[in-house]
């Protein structure tokens, strides 16, 4: 009884002590401070009204919260941009663009455009269909009369250069986006990949199919996926982060969206994607492999938003090749054939790869975990 009881302490002061070691991680550097609060101040558009978040929203897996929409209004209300918010979490771990031998990986952006955040970082205030300031030297002027002015001074150092200062405010904003709360690795499936909760049988099913016969993760790659072996999440800072994606670019033969806004746009507009950045025709409909982490909370889907939910994104990759299910692909060349199209999944193959994905959501609690000494029988106890 005396031992049990020391045990339960010990056990107690443990989960106590990984509280507050978790807390210490997240801490924020002085500059990761100041480009949480460049990424959360509305004042930084014009008008005022609309920050970073506003489009890539926490409670949204830092994509956007407005899931009735294909696309993103801007600022200056009736603009839009012509693509799909993605989500800013876990954008860190696109590697820097790169286009050697034919093979573009990484960058940021649907279309890799950004080679990285910072340069990323830069785009949003100056966007007309976005933050809609005119000019650097706007955007500085309003940090020059935010209350953060100090910390950002600090940081930067004093405003007298516009471009210096500009870079130093997206390279604040890019060290934010590297911190881990956007890059949470909480979900269900990281704790499963930890060994400390179970996948239900419908979850498993579709794991197996998301890896096998679905072949999504010849793209969305989902690394050493044993169960229970602990590889894959970042769970206690093990290796190789499981981010579903291979950084590369492919032409999935999606349909034009043509719902409103983006009904606005000319007939025979067409989104060619990295072929556009690059002008190589061998790219054109190619976009990024999104990762899936919190992939439940951003609807609708793709680069257009032209799939509104989980069960039809699957429904796509399934049925693309049968006749009469889809309308043509917005770029008929270089698409995808091999991997997708028609894989003769039943409607309950694609229920239960929808149930393996809604285990990608940030902020699971595995049971048994909720804090008290109690509740740690089991794991703890038993050491
Ligand atoms: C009006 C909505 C809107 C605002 C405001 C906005 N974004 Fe975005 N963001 C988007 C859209 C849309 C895309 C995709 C555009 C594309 O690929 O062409 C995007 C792409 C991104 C990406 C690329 C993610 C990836 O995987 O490629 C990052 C990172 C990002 N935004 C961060 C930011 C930051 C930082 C700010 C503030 C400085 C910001 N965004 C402001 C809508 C917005
Ligand atoms: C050939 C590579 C490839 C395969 C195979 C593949 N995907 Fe994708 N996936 C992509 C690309 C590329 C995109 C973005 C396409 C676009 O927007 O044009 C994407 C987008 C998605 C999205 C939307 C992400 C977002 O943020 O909007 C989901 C969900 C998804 N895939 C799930 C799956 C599932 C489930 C499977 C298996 C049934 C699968 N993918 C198979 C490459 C692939």
């Amino acid at each position: 009884m005396e031992r049990k009881t020391g045990r339960y302490v010990v056990a107690g002061l443990s989960v106590l002590l990984a509280a507050w070691f978790s807390n210490a991680q997240a801490e924020l550097t002085l500059q990761e401070s100041l480009g949480k609060l460049l990424f959360f101040d509305e004042n930084l558009s014009e008008p005022d009204g609309q920050s970073c978040a506003s489009c890539h929203h926490p409670d949204a897996g830092f994509a956007e919260p407005d899931t009735h929409l294909p696309v993103s209004e801007g600022v200056i209300p009736g603009r839009f941009g012509g693509r799909n918010s993605p989500s800013a979490a876990y954008a860190v771990f696109f590697p820097e663009f790169s286009y050697v031998n034919g093979v573009a990986i990484g960058g940021q952006f649907w279309d890799g455009r950004a080679a990285n955040l910072v340069e990323q970082a830069k785009g949003p205030f100056l966007n007309p269909v976005e933050m809609a300031n005119p000019d650097k030297a706007t955007v500085i002027a309003d940090i020059q009369a935010s209350s953060y002015v100090t910390l950002f001074e600090e940081v930067c150092g004093p405003i007298v250069d516009i471009d210096a200062a500009y870079d130093c405010t997206a390279e604040a904003i890019a060290a934010y986006e590297g911190t881990d709360e956007l890059n949470k690795f909480t979900s269900k499936f990281d704790y499963v990949m930890a060994g400390q909760a179970r996948f239900t049988r419908q979850e498993r099913r579709g794991m197996m199919l998301f890896n096998g016969r679905a072949k999504c993760s010849q793209c969305h790659i989902s690394g050493g996926m044993m169960m229970g072996m602990g590889r894959g999440g970042g769970m206690g800072g093990s290796s190789d982060p499981v981010l579903f994606t291979d950084f590369l670019y492919h032409n999935l033969g999606l349909p034009k969206n043509t719902e409103y806004p983006l009904d606005q746009q000319p007939a025979d507009a067409v989104d060619l994607g990295l072929g556009g950045v690059l002008n190589v025709a061998a790219e054109n409909g190619k976009f990024k492999t999104p990762h899936l982490r919190n992939i439940a909370l951003t609807p609708p889907y793709m680069h257009n938003g032209v799939l509104k939910t989980l069960k039809e994104v699957v429904h796509f990759y399934n049925t693309r090749d049968i006749p009469g299910v889809w309308n043509p692909p917005e770029v008929p060349e270089n698409v995808e054939t091999r991997l997708l199209g028609n894989l003769g999944l039943s409607d309950r193959d694609e229920n239960a790869i929808v149930a393996f994905m809604l285990t990608f959501t940030d902020g699971y609690t595995p049971e048994g975990s909720s804090g008290s000494g109690h509740g740690h029988r089991g794991r703890h106890g038993r050491r």
